[in-house]
């Protein structure tokens, strides 16, 4: 992770490499013709709503899945899917946080962001498969009819309360007035500190104050945010926004319940974290104050300070 923050604004390294999956099919048309007579009308009530506790799989079906797991998905989230890079796919943080939803948006997850080094490829019934397998390892039970990929079906199919070994507290009146987190750590970091960080690195080499070149490089790549507001805010003021979204957001670092990207809790009360947290706002401040004084020479100073601020991260 420190690796991203660099110091001259270049392009970001592609720190780590991102992935996906993707699913569908009308298999149910063919289940419910194929269907004995018995369990004819529970495949109708299938379409309207089931729970994952009542045999939404089948045993083949999560065969299949176990095999495009180990292939695709394995390498970050481990062979028994206890997490490694990526967060495990079992277990009560796993399912503690998607129970809340319909299966679709598992399935839709998987689909269209995993595997992360490859995303997009999977087909939607692959994706449906490596589910199949997922709740066979969670213990949900298999039945007759196998889990398809299409969407207003699996929106049908949801979680019933009492999933987790040991029930998460519930949360206390403070708690439940903040705000959980949205995102795990490193996107938290590469959303927000990241391109922070280096609108202030760029100051070293470019000077904020000097007149705007439509023929700017950055610009003709596309997906950057010059492209649609570029020419909003004068160059200066992006890097007093940059620092005081640096200083502001450190604290984020600190949420309660966040995760790392390998589905670790962000160790909060660790005090090197604090200490790196308590600088890194520190480094904000800092820069907002060079920035004010509109002096080139006074940011690219701060920027050191910014740097070893995001050097000391530990690894997330
Ligand atoms: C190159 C590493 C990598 C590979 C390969 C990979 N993943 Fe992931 N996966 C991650 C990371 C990192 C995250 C956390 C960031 C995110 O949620 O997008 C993640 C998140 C997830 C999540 C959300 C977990 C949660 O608790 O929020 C699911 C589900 C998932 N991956 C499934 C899969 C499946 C299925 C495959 C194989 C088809 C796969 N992943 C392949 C790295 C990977």
């Amino acid at each position: 992770m420190p690796s991203s923050f660099n110091r001259r604004g270049e392009s970001a390294p592609r720190a780590v490499p991102l992935s996906i999956l993707s699913c569908c099919c009308a298999l149910l048309v063919a289940l419910l013709a194929c269907a004995p007579a018995g369990s004819f009308s529970l495949a109708v009530h299938a379409q309207q709503s089931q729970t994952v506790k009542q045999g939404v799989y089948t045993e083949e079906q999560a065969k299949r899945g176990q095999s495009i797991y180990k292939d695709r998905c394995s390498s970050c989230h481990g062979e028994t899917l206890e997490g490694r890079l990526g967060p495990p796919l079992a277990g009560d943080n796993f399912i503690g946080d998607w129970d809340k939803q319909p299966l679709s948006e598992l399935v839709n997850k998987i689909r269209n962001t995993m595997p992360q080094n490859d995303p997009g490829k999977l087909t939607g019934q692959q994706a449906a498969d490596i589910v199949a397998y997922i709740l066979q390892v969670g213990k949900f039970p298999a039945g007759q009819a196998e889990l398809g990929a299409d969407e207003a079906v699996l929106k049908q199919v949801t979680w019933p309360a009492g999933n987790l070994a040991q029930p998460k507290p519930r949360p206390t009146a403070t708690q439940a007035s903040s705000f959980p987190p949205a995102g795990n750590l490193a996107q938290v970091m590469r959303g927000i500190l990241f391109p922070s960080s280096n609108i202030i690195f760029t100051a070293q080499t470019l000077d904020p104050g000097a007149p705007r070149t439509t023929t700017d490089r950055a610009a003709a790549e596309g997906f950057n945010w010059i492209t649609w507001g570029g020419g909003i805010y004068p160059g200066w003021e992006l890097v007093d926004y940059a620092a005081v979204a640096l200083a502001e957001s450190a604290p984020l670092m600190l949420t309660p319940g966040r995760r790392c990207e390998n589905g670790k809790p962000v160790p909060v009360d660790d005090a090197d974290w604090v200490k790196f947290t308590v600088e890194l706002a520190e480094a904000g401040k800092a820069a907002y104050k060079a920035s004010q004084s509109r002096n080139q020479a006074a940011v690219s100073d701060v920027t050191n300070q910014v740097a070893d601020a995001c050097l000391k991260l530990p690894v997330v």
